[in-house]
């Protein structure tokens, strides 16, 4: 699944992405060092919410935590940098659903918060892209309405 998501499009090969893998005994003490920073963050804290990140690493066997890592003195656009991370992430869902597992991409507080993404080793002139939650489905979700092509294609008319 990594190495399809490594196959993406990526103008003047600058591999402007990475991957964190949590898996394992690390999931919980990762949650656990997010759970204390969040504390710090939140003064007053329900109790109920004292191990929400610990509780939401473990879902999932598996997240990746993509890392997009643009180099802005590049002549490749920094825009287009950032699309190849998406990229990235978006194989990462196709290879982990082509393969039967289920695979989600969220963008929650550990993901937007230096501080938070610092304890995972992200560093501070990168971003957290997603994190892509991976293991065997539970269920079958059902789908939702999605946009209806007319609305969102248009042909170009010479
Ligand atoms: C960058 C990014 C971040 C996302 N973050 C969240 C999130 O924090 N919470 C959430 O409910 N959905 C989030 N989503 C949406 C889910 O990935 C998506 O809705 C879910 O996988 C269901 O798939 P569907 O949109 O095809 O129904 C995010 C999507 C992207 C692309």
């Amino acid at each position: 699944m990594l190495a399809i998501a490594t196959r993406v499009p990526d103008h003047g090969r600058l591999v402007p992405w990475r991957f964190i893998v949590l898996e394992g005994e690390g999931r919980a003490v990762a949650g656990d060092r997010l759970d204390a920073l969040y504390a710090t963050q939140n003064p007053g804290l329900a109790p109920d919410k004292a191990h929400m990140w610990r509780d939401y690493l473990l879902r999932a066997p598996v997240t990746v935590v993509a890392v997009s890592r643009p180099d802005p003195a590049a002549k490749v656009p920094v825009f287009n940098q950032v699309l190849s991370a998406g990229a990235a992430c978006m194989n990462l869902v196709l290879a982990a659903t082509a393969l039967g597992y289920s695979a989600l991409w969220l963008l929650k507080w550990p993901g937007r918060d230096p501080d938070a993404a610092a304890l995972l080793g992200v560093a501070p002139h990168e971003t957290v892209a997603g994190f892509l939650h991976i293991g065997r489905p539970a269920a079958r979700a059902p789908d939702r309405p999605r946009p209806r092509l007319d609305e969102v294609v248009t042909r170009f008319k010479p």
